[in-house]
């Protein structure tokens, strides 16, 4: 591997270092925010509205405060006034309205969480109940289009006459695709201790980002920024869930403002996380392709659907991921949105590209299947030479090099392009393929302090996040070569706002955005104190502007490619192999990346085979909100997923060279997995999930 700055020689970065808090975290001692010791600890437990739209005409609290061990009821009634309550979630308990079933009506506190679940069922309330309307279907007439998508996308793009190049099109495909609703369901629910002191509000709180949680928890409670403190060394996942704060935060900080100098601790159930920690919207894709008969397009065109909530708008940017794949033309893309009774959607593992690459992959598997191109071959032939949205240069793009390499892996040599032609140990067997893609975000604001201490050792301070990532593995390495020291002689801080801020760890660009502002505070370091420092001398770097994102397109690429095993009466769905090659810059721990990336990949296949929240319309909530019947793909499911990478050495991304891998290795799998059941079985799946009575 080539180095990108010859200031950066890599010797720690690229080796598989076991996470250095690996053995805190085995042995029980790394602690989470709900297991902060605290003196005198109070719980709460929330109180949910139980009807999808209305308003609360009466809510008696008194069974619920005669409990003995309760300390307080909070209602809309007696809940602290917030100063801003332009975020609509956030504005817990300000009025009597319900916008969606399972919203946040009241909180108890009690000297134990067993009373404060009793007590909270007591709570009784009547409401003036209105018609409530949660169903996204494509035919609905009120569907609008967002000023802007997720990420501050364009809501469409339109480039030449796709109508007129799909009428003189030789092949075309015109096809609905869906995706479900889906919940993020880090293994640590959305959690938090909360306490006042003087005025000023400390929240450990299981988060994607603490200086965020600061700045938006802050001016609620009329707070300078500097006067929330929060903390958050280690967070079980969060996929998204935790890359905003929601409103269990604010119920925990105002509940611990009625039980002053007690610290209130709060924990959603894993049923509360399906309505108070975001959600992926289901999507409708209508996708159009048109081609020559050799597969080459000539239009590109994707419509996409999806819903938000009726108090705050969430688009997702479904179709983004089009604009970038392939060289077509004329392309239009363009998102809808439906306003509905229903919990707030937000951010799920690769928002846009992982539902917006179903559709889309799924639709260039029929092209090359119209056109009998094979599906790899098919992808090559409409490879772009710059990016079809932007025109720039991709500052590296090694898909074509993915797709070879995966197909090497898998033994693609072996697919038979026919339906149904493969048949081994009773089971219809297929081989599928489909393309990753994720942009390399580039988040300014984060500054790293770096700061010599005894012995030629340094303390490396960052408010970053690690969910179970490996930030504290990998940046500990980052550090170590930028200060040309090995790894034993860093110490990295992160995950609290006494460290320097750091921006949130979401949209795969955690690495990229804390190790530049490493990076450039350990140079800073060198140039001012030279090779060996005096104990105490100090340095900071920031990341600020990228001035190459002007210059180029910047993305991860990617091939996943699956084998598939279909029963043919049954119809019962085995995945043997999952592969995936990826392209995401340099790779800095390649055991942490790993697992980033399998895990990735996992979650995928979930998706592919099973995962679905199931929305009752007549409720209006999720029925099957819990682990029981939210289906996730278990070993069972699949024998080996095999997750590698190319070597890319790419200048432009940022001093390190990375790209980012949190979210690329979910995006594409499933329609991988689609493809190789119609290779396996000829019944094309266009709505996800693959269960097994699609193929009856
Ligand atoms: Mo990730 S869904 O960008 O937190």
């Amino acid at each position: 591997m080539t180095t990108t700055d010859r200031r950066f020689p890599p010797r720690a970065v690229g080796t598989p270092l076991d996470r250095l808090d690996g053995h805190a975290k085995v042995t029980g001692t790394a602690r989470y925010a709900y297991e902060q010791p605290v003196d005198a600890p109070a719980y709460l437990h929330a109180v949910q509205a139980t009807v999808a739209r209305g308003r609360i005409t009466a809510i008696d609290t008194e069974a619920a405060e005669a409990v003995p061990g309760v300390l307080a009821v909070l209602t809309h009634h007696n809940a602290p006034r917030l100063a801003d309550t332009g975020d609509a979630e956030l504005a817990v308990l300000q009025s009597d309205a319900v916008a969606f079933r399972g919203q946040i009506i009241g909180g108890v506190v009690a000297t134990t969480s067993e009373t404060a679940r009793y007590a909270a069922s007591l709570v009784r309330t009547t409401y003036d109940e209105q018609p409530h309307d949660t169903g996204l279907r494509a035919d609905r007439d009120d569907l609008y289009a967002p000023e802007k998508v997720n990420g501050g996308y364009a809501t469409d793009t339109a480039q030449g006459d796709v109508e007129a190049a799909l009428a003189a099109a030789a092949v075309t495909v015109d096809r609905t695709y869906s995706t479900a609703m889906y919940h993020n369901n880090p293994m640590e629910p959305l959690t938090t201790v909360a306490c006042w002191a003087d005025g000023e509000l400390t929240l450990h709180d299981s988060t994607q980002g603490v200086h965020m949680v600061r700045s938006q928890v802050a001016p609620l409670f009329r707070l300078e920024t500097e006067q929330v403190h929060v903390v958050s060394p280690h967070v079980g996942g969060g996929f998204g869930s935790k890359g905003t704060p929601h409103a269990p935060v604010v119920l925990a900080a105002m509940a611990a403002h009625l039980v002053p100098g007690r610290p209130v601790k709060f924990a959603l159930t894993r049923q509360q996380m399906f309505s108070l920690a975001g959600y992926r919207t289901p999507t409708v894709q209508r996708v159009r392709l048109g081609a020559d008969r050799d597969g080459r397009l000539a239009a590109l065109s994707v419509d996409a659907i999806s819903q938000t909530s009726r108090i705050k708008e969430f688009a997702e940017q479904t179709a983004v991921p089009s604009r970038t794949m392939y060289a077509a033309p004329h392309r239009r893309t363009t998102h809808r949105v439906a306003r509905l009774d229903v919990p707030v959607p937000s951010w799920m593992r690769a928002p846009g590209e992982c539902p917006g690459m179903f559709g889309a992959e799924v639709a260039m598997d029929e092209l090359a299947d119209a056109c009998g191109v094979d599906p790899v071959e098919l992808r090559v032939r409409n490879e772009p030479e710059t990016d079809p949205e932007s025109g720039l240069p991709f500052s590296s793009r090694n898909l074509v090099a993915c797709l070879r390499e995966g197909a090497r892996r898998i033994g693609w040599e072996r697919r038979d392009p026919t339906p149904r032609a493969r048949y081994e140990e009773g089971r219809l067997v297929g081989l599928g393929v489909a393309a990753s893609v994720y942009p390399v975000l580039w988040m300014p604001g984060s500054s790293a302090t770096v700061r010599a201490g005894a012995d030629g050792r340094y303390t490396v301070s960052i408010g970053a996040a690690d969910l179970g990532t490996g930030t504290w593995t990998a940046l500990t390495q980052i550090a170590a070569d930028a200060l040309d020291v090995p790894v034993e002689r860093v110490e990295l801080r992160i995950g609290d706002t006494v460290f320097p801020p750091a921006s949130v760890a979401g949209g795969s660009s955690g690495i990229t955005a804390w190790g530049s502002a490493v990076v450039h505070a350990a140079r800073r370091m060198r140039e001012s104190f030279g090779e060996s420092p005096h104990e105490g001398a100090e340095a900071t770097g920031e990341t600020g502007d990228n001035p190459a994102t002007e210059r180029f397109a910047m993305y991860a690429f990617g091939a996943q490619f699956a084998e598939i095993r279909v029963h043919p009466e049954t119809g019962e769905v085995r995945v043997p192999r999952l592969v995936g090659v990826f392209a995401a810059g340099r790779i800095v721990n390649p055991k942490t990346a790993r697992s980033q990336l399998i895990g990735g990949m996992t979650m995928g296949l979930s998706m592919a085979l099973h995962e679905q929240s199931y929305f009752d319309d007549h409720v209006g909530q999720v029925a099957n909100h819990d682990f029981a019947e939210y289906h996730i793909a278990t070993n069972a499911d699949v024998d080996r997923i095999e997750a590698s990478w190319l070597d890319e050495d790419d200048p432009h991304v940022n001093p390190m060279g990375t790209k980012g891998i949190g979210e690329i290795g979910i995006v594409g799998t499933a329609a991988a997995v689609a493809n190789a059941a119609y290779n396996a079985t000829g019944v094309r799946v266009r709505d996800l999930p693959i269960t097994l009575d699609k193929f009856l």
